[in-house]
């Protein structure tokens, strides 16, 4: 059997483990102390998206006590926690040329720090899969099941995500692969933060639907200017589409706010921002969701006049 080890315990780290656990020898490793202690003793409580439940007994192990043992580390912390998930992989991953390394977190500055730190190959691909903690044993799903993998990947492992469930598209061109989930990340996650409303509020109204877009169109503007082709050809529809797909989701980002754990707003706008300023381009309207986030973490609530009215439209409708 496959072994594989998962790292991080929130959500999507949960849910995958999930899945996956009667296809694979899996284990969870993470730092929630409260949480694993839960899912220890009380197994996960799994609520699919039709609202299925079932319990899930999963192998909550500890990082000493598997050297080198497992054939796939797949990779689910914060794109922030990464430097350390790094660490962990090469204690895990088995010294052994098939052994791989998979990221599907947010964010484009994963791969390079997890190769600083592993010597097998190190993937990275992306997932529209959403997921919420539901209490500290649960987890519910929510969004689509898609992932999106580099075609070089062992096809028994693809295999295994296809039994489990997921939804398994390749892709040959790793850059325009993180940069076309970066897009969808940079458009929906600080707005729905900014707002504290689901995926699919966006679309409801007029305004935040027209901001929406323009972040997308300026981040593919900003992948035009280095040269990167994206898996789509209209930003505009995609980031509309993949809203209304996960619409009952709340975002990484929010569901980070909510908690008061750090965001991944650095690594996604932050890092837009200051890739666009190399290339001489600006992205004005993720400058604006960037600042409105940036108070929205100090605990404020923006006072600008177009969040102000945008704010009074939501409440309108109720
Ligand atoms: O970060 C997220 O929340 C997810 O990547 C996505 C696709 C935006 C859905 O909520």
């Amino acid at each position: 059997m496959l072994r594989i080890a998962i790292l991080g315990s929130g959500a999507l780290a949960s849910y995958f483990a999930a899945r996956l656990h009667e296809k694979a020898e899996v284990h969870m490793f993470g730092h929630w102390k409260a949480r694993l202690n839960a899912l220890k003793s009380e197994g996960l409580s799994l609520t699919e998206r039709d609202g299925s439940k079932s319990q899930v007994q999963l192998r909550v192990s500890e990082l000493n006590d598997f050297p080198h043992y497992f054939d796939v580390v797949l990779v689910l912390v914060k794109a922030w926690q990464t430097p350390e998930a790094a660490k962990e992989a090469s204690q895990l991953i088995a010294k052994k040329p098939s052994a791989f390394v998979l990221s599907l977190q947010n964010g484009i500055g994963n791969v390079p720090q997890l190769k600083s730190e592993v010597d097998q190959s190190v993937f990275a691909g992306t997932t529209l899969q959403g997921a919420k903690i539901n209490g500290l044993a649960g987890v519910a799903a929510s969004g689509t099941g898609s992932i999106f993998l580099p075609s070089s990947i062992d096809s028994g492992f693809i295999e295994i995500l296809r039994i489990a469930g997921f939804e398994v598209h390749l892709a040959d061109d790793l850059v325009s692969l993180l940069w076309s989930k970066l897009l969808i990340n940079a458009a929906i996650n600080p707005l729905t933060g900014a707002f504290g409303i689901t995926n699919g509020t966006l679309l409801k109204s007029a305004s935040l639907k027209a901001f929406l877009g323009d972040l997308a169109l300026e981040v593919a503007e900003l992948a035009k200017a280095k040269s990167i082709d994206l898996l789509y050809t209209d930003p505009v529809a995609e980031v509309e589409r993949v809203a209304l797909d996960t619409e009952e989701n709340t975002s990484s980002m929010l569901a980070d706010l909510r908690r008061g754990a750090p965001t991944e707003l650095e690594a996604i706008t932050g890092f837009l921002l200051q890739e666009a300023g190399l290339q001489g381009l600006s992205l004005p309207q993720n400058k604006v969701v960037y600042q409105w986030m940036k108070e929205k973490l100090a605990g404020q609530v923006p006072s600008d006049a177009v969040y102000q009215s945008i704010a009074q439209e939501l409440a309108n409708a109720g």
